[in-house]
């Protein structure tokens, strides 16, 4: 071990804060190793909106599925998927004329496009996240800023080819943290693939949440037992209002990336 693996491994989510203030030092320290982050073609197709402002991190502790923490979070930033800084540039470098001289069509950001910039946005979110642990600040993904997306373009003044794709709150952790239980992770042996993927059997599956189930607990897994765990698992994530939205949400913010 080294202290970097042991760093990931001890890493947990945060979502509830001590007291300390996060001086704006240590912000910028994590901003800036964000930006160490590797990215595609070295472009950034990422910019990183930290949210100050308490009256908008209400809104969002609303809009992003009613979770109050974010609003008490000291250090929240949004990670956008954003393609508009590099189109904007493309337009003071007038590729319409260069493409029109070259009689070559233009093209637009498209669906590529945005994945690519969602690639480069998680990765520097995730760089963030390790470089905030190391500083002693614990933090938490709010994946439904993915959600509302015509609320939160008019909200964040977000132009047509920027997403949210993940939020980040950050923050001291509360005496609590370090006492709380990590939770654990399938196996390896049933997300590692070598050379090609082979897909699992119900055995498989019985072996792979038994963790899961005994987690849980009797209020939780026990109560449903492993065969319909998968039914509760479908009606409380995969079916749930939040991600329902979810899906509509990006296939709205996705009608402005077709090329
Ligand atoms: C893409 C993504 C979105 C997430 N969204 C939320 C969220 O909206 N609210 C929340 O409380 N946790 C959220 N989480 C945190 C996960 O629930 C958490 O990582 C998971 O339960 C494992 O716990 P751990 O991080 O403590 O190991 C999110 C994590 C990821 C990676």
């Amino acid at each position: 071990m080294n202290s970097t693996i042991d760093l990931i491994n001890r890493r947990k989510s945060l979502r509830s804060y001590g007291s300390e203030q996060v001086s704006r030092q240590t912000k910028d320290l994590i901003l800036d190793t964000a930006l160490r982050a590797p990215t595609a073609g070295n472009m950034m197709l990422y910019s990183m909106l930290e949210i100050d402002d308490p009256v908008l991190k209400e809104k969002l502790a609303v809009s992003c599925d009613n979770q109050p923490f974010i609003a008490r979070s000291p250090f929240a930033v949004i990670f956008l998927a954003d393609y508009q800084r590099t189109w904007d540039y493309f337009k003071t470098c007038d590729v319409e004329g260069y493409c029109r001289e070259q009689g070559r069509s233009l093209r637009r950001p498209g669906e590529g496009d945005f994945l690519l910039a969602c690639n480069d946005a998680l990765i520097a979110a995730q760089t963030a996240v390790i470089a905030a642990e190391s500083l002693g600040l614990g933090s938490c993904y709010i994946g439904d800023i993915m959600e509302n997306y015509e609320y939160h373009r008019e909200l964040l003044k977000l132009p047509d080819y920027v997403f949210p794709v993940t939020m980040v709150c950050f923050g001291p952790p509360d005496g609590a943290h370090s006492r709380r239980r990590a939770v654990s992770r399938f196996e390896r042996e049933f997300i590692h693939h070598t050379d090609s993927y082979s897909s699992l059997d119900s055995d498989d599956f019985d072996r792979m949440y038994a963790p899961w189930l005994r987690e849980c607990g009797p209020e939780g897994g026990f109560r449903y037992g492993a065969a319909n765990f998968g039914q509760h698992m479908y009606a409380r994530k995969f079916d749930s209002e939040f991600s329902r939205e979810m899906s509509r949400s990006v296939r709205e913010a996705l009608k402005l990336w077709e090329s």
